[in-house]
């Protein structure tokens, strides 16, 4: 049967003969000087752990910026081949941050994804989506050539054959209708079909469940 009237413990030290207890105490000085040094190394660990973790943390959290920029008049595009435009992906860190971008008129005949207000022309990146290396547009056989491993992609940026797994990246175009300029601005990724996926990185397939297994960064999510 259950014990009713258990004995109360007394709060005091001295009632419990805890060793080192003093009169009128509910705390021995040694336990009160465990939690003390505890809770100090708790405050000293955060407080140079957390700006540490916030430093390494932080950048995964912050949308790089991004602009339009102007690349030309439409009349300085064709339909029948790529133009080289010096383009700026990095801001502020001088020639570091530019690349090339291949550039065309949209070609109905050709360009069957749905037409929208941003790609009336037809900005390749210069990427190769096997590993990065950069690609070199070859007119007269109308491919794109990878000098790393072999990629082929043909007129669309579609792969033509080698290891590359997706088309190359593509950017956003828009006409500025106050300057008359075509501008540039996000890169954006393709699957074989060429719908748009927020940026991926170069050996990331996009087709079936690849978009899923390779998902972008989130500093680069978010775009028109
Ligand atoms: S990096 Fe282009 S084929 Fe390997």
């Amino acid at each position: 049967m259950p014990d009713r009237h258990k004995q109360v413990q007394s709060k005091y030290t001295a009632d419990r003969n805890m060793p080192g207890a003093f009169e009128g105490e509910t705390v021995n000085r040694r336990r009160f000087m465990t939690a003390t040094v505890h809770g100090a190394g708790a405050v000293a660990a955060t407080a140079f752990t957390l700006p540490a973790l916030g430093f390494a943390l932080g950048p995964i959290f912050s949308r790089l910026p991004w602009s339009w920029q102007a690349i030309g008049k439409p009349s300085d595009f064709v339909e029948t081949t790529y133009v080289i435009k010096v383009i700026t992906i990095v801001e502020g860190i001088g020639e570091a941050g530019k690349s090339i971008a291949y550039v065309r008129t949209r070609d109905p005949a050709i360009d069957t994804e749905p037409e929208d207000q941003y790609n009336h022309w037809i900005a390749l990146s210069s990427r190769c989506m096997h590993l990065g290396c950069p690609v070199r547009f070859v007119a007269a056989a109308e491919r794109f050539i990878c000098p790393c491993h072999g990629g082929v992609y043909d007129f669309r940026g579609m792969v033509a054959g080698g290891p590359p797994v997706r088309p190359l990246d593509r950017f956003y175009t828009r006409m500025n209708k106050t300057t008359g300029l075509v501008e540039l601005g996000p890169r954006y990724s393709v699957n074989s079909e060429l719908q748009r996926f927020s940026p991926r990185d170069p050996g990331e397939p996009l087709d079936g469940i690849g978009q899923y297994l390779y998902p972008s960064r989130f500093d680069t999510a978010k775009r028109p």
